[in-house]
């Protein structure tokens, strides 16, 4: 049985890794996010506009129980799902974590590029999406590096490049 999860900041690359690494190895694919928006028939942004980030955070680990349940599965959770509740511990003994590792210029690069609404970047002007990035990561990556591996994927802005890193994800965990 093999179960393979993602983590790492928004805009590091989880779901387009997450997707080509289950279709290499013949497992399923689940973001987390999209479970979440699936089970509650709502999307994440509304969530956090109704019952504000504490009433998601619940949701969210109510959810990563479920999920983390799947067996054969490729998991992707999103950038905050490690730093909260015991999560972090929880994600590790139930697989093989994987932390998506980008530097703050490039996520910032991603997250401008993304076209999709993230409640916590949503109305931020260049400057200050770049600082709280950078704000934001260094209080998660105590979090992150409880990780078993961890994969730089700064250099992954191209399909040969994401490529290279689904290589790199599966000689870490050591399958061909
Ligand atoms: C969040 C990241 C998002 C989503 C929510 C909160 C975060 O997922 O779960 O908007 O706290 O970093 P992605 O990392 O997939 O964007």
């Amino acid at each position: 049985m093999k179960r393979i999860i993602l983590i790492g900041y928004m805009g590091a690359g989880k779901t387009t890794v997450g997707k080509q690494l289950a279709d290499s190895l013949g497992l399923k694919f689940y973001d987390l996010d999209w479970y979440i928006e699936t089970r509650m028939h709502k999307k994440v942004s509304d969530i956090f506009a109704e019952r504000g980030e504490d009433g998601f955070r619940t949701i969210e680990r109510n959810m990563l129980h479920e999920v983390a349940e799947f067996e054969d599965v490729v998991i992707s959770c999103g950038g905050g799902t490690p730093c909260f509740f015991d999560n972090m511990d929880y994600l590790n003994q139930q697989g093989d974590v994987i932390y998506l590792k980008a530097r703050p210029d490039v996520l910032y690069k991603h997250l401008l590029m993304g076209k999709t609404e993230r409640p916590l970047i949503i109305g931020k002007t260049k400057e200050q999406l770049l600082e709280f990035i950078n704000e934001q990561l260094a209080k998660r990556e105590p979090y992150y590096t409880k990780a078993k591996y961890s994969l730089d994927v700064s250099l992954m802005d191209n399909y040969e490049k994401i490529k290279i890193s689904v290589q790199k994800a599966k000689e870490l965990l050591g399958i061909e």
